[in-house]
């Protein structure tokens, strides 16, 4: 039993989680006032996005110091107490480690960009312009733009992948890496249980900084639109070397910290290497899901292709919203309640380890952000990022009555933690129930089973069946059982007729014929 693998995690951002002082911002206490709910709903730990004092040039994806408290999110007391109560109640907590760049604030930078002499010059990338005066390649920034900036000081470009106020750290350097070692180390001492780690696969560079070559029509959409292959930016060789380096950092404690890769790589056999010889990562997100049109067939393609690809010490991780997409029930479901029911039944049935973003739980749709409420660098990902839906009243359980969350609130109204706490029958509970019934065959082999056009239906060793209809025709399975759960609560405990509805699913114990 290894608790990651077996268990449930929750991401929380924490400044959209909870807000204990009425500042309209979430903390950590606020996240600690609510363990109890992750508690009730069975999630065994939970992954805190940026927690770090930070300018928030990229809201916390800019840390300007590994080993401190971002003060709007509280002190280092406030988490000393976060993963002591986590603890008590069985929950273990993840910090989020940002090591392919740093805030143009950290220290090392300031020092870096001070003289071409100065001691941390070499922690980052600086180049001479190219000839022309321009970049010295044809690196693109994430967020638009090229990868380079220029500083007048030292009349040198420093690349940064994100934002200019974040600048990508050397990886090349020595005592950038040892420096990493000592920050691990530092929370792992602290009772941290892990790390999500940002960006895994672009830490480091082509040290030649060779031209990406041009997306094609063989690239995935994704890649399309951003124009190029990133074969000179991500996925390099040399990345390798730096997780098992801290895979037996991770050695040097016990329990053993897990590290789980933001791995953004849209293809999964690309994926399979970041679990190395079982010395790499423990977790890789699988992006090519999170990305896939919510279709039976798509879907089961990818989980069949991961089964596939990863090493059998690769436990595959399955996730379908996250703090930089729209949110499931609104990009999967078009907030249809039916789907959403759907794809949880999806998301905590399949075998490895699920990661539910909160508001998940609830369904929650993505919010409405006019043009003047934009506060994300990228422009785009705040519809995911706004305050979680506690309950119907004033401040929506988030923040106090009249305060002005820093993004704007959903409705809440419409859709909040408490109004469904009272209904047995909501979403809320569907997902409770999931977690709860997952346990008993978390270990069992996946294996699809046949069903009819928009059908999925898998078994989960020789007991359990799930059968879902993504389509918009009535089906019939040839599959038969007694019904553990279905996504509309009635049918558990009767017989299966193997008729499903659109938009409906069963968990079966099957009948052994
Ligand atoms: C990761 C984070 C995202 C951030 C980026 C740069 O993708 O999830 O929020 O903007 O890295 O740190
Ligand atoms: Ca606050």
């Amino acid at each position: 039993m290894t608790w990651w693998r077996d268990g449930v995690l929750y991401q929380v951002y924490p400044r959209s989680f909870q807000d204990s002082n009425g500042d309209g911002v979430g903390d950590l206490n606020g996240v600690t006032s609510r363990l109890d709910h992750l508690a009730w709903l069975g999630v065994d730990g939970i992954w805190l996005s940026p927690t770090f004092p930070s300018p928030n040039a990229d809201w916390g994806y800019d840390v300007a110091d590994y080993f401190g408290v971002h003060p709007e999110l509280g002190t280092a007391e406030d988490l000393d107490r976060l993963v002591a109560e986590a603890g008590s109640r069985g929950i273990r907590v993840l910090l989020d480690l940002v090591p392919n760049h740093t805030s143009d604030e950290h220290p090392w930078f300031r020092d870096s960009r001070s003289s071409r002499e100065a001691p941390h010059r070499d922690w980052y990338v600086w180049r001479d312009p190219a000839p022309d005066g321009g970049p010295p390649n044809n690196w693109r920034s994430a967020f638009g733009g090229p990868a380079w900036t220029l500083d007048e000081r030292t009349g040198q470009l420093f690349l940064h992948q994100f934002a200019a106020g974040q600048p990508d750290l050397n990886w090349w350097h020595e005592d950038v890496r040892q420096a990493f070692d000592e920050i691990l180390r530092h929370w792992f001492g602290r009772g941290v249980a892990g790390v999500r780690i940002d960006t895994a696969h672009l830490i480091v560079k082509d040290r030649l900084l060779r031209d990406n070559p041009p997306a094609d029509e063989t690239d995935h959409p994704y890649i399309r639109r951003r124009g190029w292959k990133p074969i000179h930016t991500a996925n390099q060789p040399e990345v390798h070397d730096v997780l098992k380096r801290w895979r037996s950092v991770c050695g040097e404690f016990d329990p053993e910290p897990v590290l789980v890769g933001e791995t953004y790589v849209l293809d999964v056999r690309q994926l399979a290497p970041y679990y190395g010889a079982g010395d790499e990562l423990h977790l890789a997100f699988n992006f090519p899901f999170v990305h896939a049109p919510f279709r039976a067939e798509t879907l089961a393609g990818i989980v069949a292709e991961t089964e596939a690809v990863l090493p059998g010490h690769g436990w595959p991780v399955w996730t379908a919203s996250n703090h930089d997409v729209s949110r499931f029930p609104t990009r999967w479901c078009a907030g249809s309640e039916a789907l959403i029911r759907c794809a949880l039944m999806l998301l905590l049935t399949l075998r490895g380890t699920p990661f539910l973003y909160q508001g998940d739980e609830i369904g929650m749709p993505d919010g409405e952000i006019g043009p003047d409420d934009v506060l994300d660098p990228a422009g785009v990902r705040d519809v995911a990022r706004t305050p979680m839906q506690w309950s119907g009243e004033a401040g929506g359980g988030f923040t106090a009555a009249g305060v002005r969350p820093w993004l704007p609130f959903g409705d809440y109204f419409a859709c909040n933690v408490a109004t469904q706490r009272e209904d047995r029958d909501s979403v809320l509970w569907l997902a409770r129930d999931l977690i709860e019934l997952r346990r008993r065959f978390v270990s069992a082999p996946y294996a699809s089973l046949e069903a009819p056009a928009g059908c999925w239906a898998f078994s989960r060793g020789p007991g359990i069946a799930v059968a879902l209809n993504l389509g918009e025709a009535d089906v019939v399975l040839d599959l038969r059982g007694e019904v553990l759960l279905g996504t509309d609560h009635v049918r558990a405990g009767r017989p299966f007729d193997g008729r499903l509805a659109p938009a409906e699913g069963v968990v079966l114990a099957r009948s052994q014929d």
